[in-house]
């Protein structure tokens, strides 16, 4: 199957994120992950090749090894079933397989799940100017891209437009009320910590990540994507050092290759050369292979 830049199915769009179009089927959801990328908060004109897949099936896996946890939105996300379930036309099957999964349609909780295992990002910019993210106190001389004692759970609003903030917990609390925002809390702990391990033993660590919840007939499911190179950091275990900041896993070769041309980082941005893609479109694979021990063809 070659590179999906865009999806037009015969149904109703319920959103286009940057990377996942996303369609409405009654009460599911259809999320297809497309082979967009984005660097800098702008997507870039190329597709990287089985980019969508790789970021489909790893939610995949983590959502299926995590579901002892928590429970998630996953109706399937075998192509077959899904244009059977979602009454899709046939010759849309060729596309949507691997990359694509059919789900409970929910009402999102309207925070932002983030747990942090290393300071990182803006976690690191706010224990810089106040020795402490969302109101938790870290310890005294921490050093970039250094590992925490404990995973914390920092939970940001959820922006439609610009960044997500962070909130403190009592914050979070109000917004999701205090039972829903205890389970968050929890349940984002459990999965972040039980992910890290298991990644870290093959090679990646997770510096940080994000989770979405959402609520249907009184149940909470964890929802949208999980533990993917798109929703958290990606380092490498081998390159690790802490007292800097750590190249992103898959998308180092994509941000090198922009801050070399001098790109100002405001839409249109410029078109990757070919080597670039393909070395992108290796690392996803590789972190496909080392999280789930299978291969991709
Ligand atoms: N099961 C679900 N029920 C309802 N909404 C969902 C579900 N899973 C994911 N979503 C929503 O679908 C949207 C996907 O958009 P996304 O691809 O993340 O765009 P962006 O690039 O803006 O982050 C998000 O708003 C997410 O909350
Ligand atoms: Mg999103």
């Amino acid at each position: 199957m070659g590179i999906v830049l865009e999806t037009k199915l015969p149904m109703k769009k319920f959103k286009k994120g940057k990377v996942r179009d996303v369609y409405e089927a009654g009460n599911m959801l259809l999320i297809v992950a497309t082979d967009r990328i984005s660097a800098f908060d702008v997507v870039l004109p190329n597709g990287i090749p089985f980019k969508g897949s790789v970021l489909n099936m790893i939610s995949s896996f983590w959502f299926d090894l995590m579901k002892k946890i928590v429970p998630n939105h996953i109706i399937t996300t075998e192509s077959t079933e899904i244009i059977t379930k979602a009454d899709i036309p046939k010759e849309y099957e060729d596309m949507l397989k691997n990359r694509s999964m059919l789900v409970r349609k929910t009402k999102p909780l309207p925070v932002e799940c983030v747990v942090r295992g290393y300071l990182a990002g803006s976690g690191w910019k706010e224990y810089r100017e106040k020795g402490s993210i969302c109101g938790i106190k870290l310890p005294e001389g921490m050093k970039q891209s250094q590992r925490i004692p404990f995973p914390i759970f920092t939970p940001s609003t959820k922006a439609d437009t610009g960044h997500d903030q962070n909130i403190a917990e009592e914050k979070m609390m109000e917004i999701v009320g205090e039972k829903a925002g205890r389970e968050l809390k929890e349940k984002s702990l459990k999965i972040y910590e039980a992910a890290c391990d298991y990644a870290e033993e093959r090679g990646i660590i997770i510096a940080d990540t994000k989770f979405e919840f959402g609520k249907t007939n009184g149940d909470v499911l964890l929802i949208d994507e999980v533990l993917t190179p798109d929703s958290s950091r990606f380092w490498s275990k081998e390159g690790y050092a802490p007292g800097r900041s750590q190249d992103s896993f898959d998308k180092q070769f994509v941000r090198d290759w922009l801050e070399s041309v001098n790109w100002n980082k405001q839409p249109p941005a410029p078109r990757l050369p070919d080597d670039v893609v393909k070395k992108t479109s290796e690392k996803y694979l590789e972190a496909y292979r080392r999280i789930t021990g299978r291969t991709l063809s």
